[in-house]
């Protein structure tokens, strides 16, 4: 493990171009986050140090993606701890700027993923995935890293953010990285810490309805519908309510009727006043 002074925090986009200038040589990882790092970051951020020489980290809560102010407001925001996560997971550097550095003045240009940022959290979450797409164009543009990485939990940003790399032409490659799950199958996230007890006592039934509709995929069951009513059953208790559950395309996003294709069976719900995310991949072939 590095000592404490190897890690670099730099907070304005100047700098950071300026630092990264001398590295181009080898090349660069970038990992993107909001901050209130957890164990799933660190599987990235790990995954990026084991392959590449030099490991930029973005801490920055992007106000264009929340479409609610007040959970833009109460997002965690803990960057003396998150420096030192990513000091033991491996990083180089952290770009952690202000909202002023990123938006000096109110941007005029976005980034529009068309029909795979509609359905699921899309619909739900109007000029969500405008937001993401731009500031991750943004930081393409800032940090010019060869290699970025995703975590499939959020299953949907990683298709918009691979088909806009397609469209665009954006040369740099995207690496997803598995769901980490705490032990009772949760899916760890930054919204967690939001949980009363109580709530995180029933979270992991999120991740209980996916398993359930698995095994009955298992069993030789292809409906969606049929799918998506059973998971549902398993979600109908008092303190969640489900916002959508679907079965969709892998790669569009699009929901399917009938499982061919490789699928994931996507879920948003809300435990108390926490909206929670989940999903898993079902290959063709299951
Ligand atoms: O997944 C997140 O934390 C954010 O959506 C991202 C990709 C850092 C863009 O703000």
């Amino acid at each position: 493990m590095r000592s404490p002074v190897d890690i670099e925090l730099i907070h304005t986009i100047a700098q950071l171009r300026e630092r990264l200038h001398p590295s181009r040589s080898a090349p660069i990882a970038l990992v993107p986050t909001m901050g209130a790092l957890h164990t799933g970051h660190g599987t990235l951020i790990t995954k990026a140090a084991t392959e590449t020489a030099c490991v930029v980290v973005s801490i920055f809560v992007n106000p264009t993606q929340f479409n609610d102010p007040s959970d833009y407001q109460r997002y965690p925001r803990t960057l003396s701890t998150d420096s030192e996560f990513c000091q033991r997971h491996g990083a180089h550097i952290i770009f952690a700027p202000s909202a002023e550095e990123m938006y000096p003045e109110p941007p005029q240009t976005f980034v529009e993923v068309g029909a795979v940022s509609e359905h699921l959290c899309g619909k739900f979450r109007p000029g969500h995935f405008r937001g993401v797409a731009t500031v991750v164009l943004k930081l393409f543009q800032i940090v010019q890293p060869d290699r970025a990485y995703f975590g499939e939990k959020d299953a949907q940003q990683l298709a918009v953010i691979q088909r806009m790399v397609r469209d665009l032409n954006v040369p740099v490659e995207i690496v997803p990285a598995p769901t980490v799950r705490e032990s009772d199958g949760l899916a760890m996230s930054s919204r967690n810490q939001h949980l009363t007890p109580e709530q995180r006592s029933i979270a992991p039934l999120l991740y209980q309805a996916l398993q359930h509709a698995l095994s009955t995929i298992e069993k030789g069951e292809r409906s969606a519908a049929s799918l998506q009513q059973q998971a549902l059953a398993t979600l109908a208790v008092p303190g969640i309510r489900v916002e959508y559950l679907e079965i969709v395309d892998a790669a569009s996003m699009q929901p399917i009727e009938t499982i061919q294709t490789d699928a994931r069976i996507a879920i948003a719900a809300w435990v108390g006043s926490t909206r929670l995310i989940d999903n898993v991949f079902v290959p063709a072939c299951h």
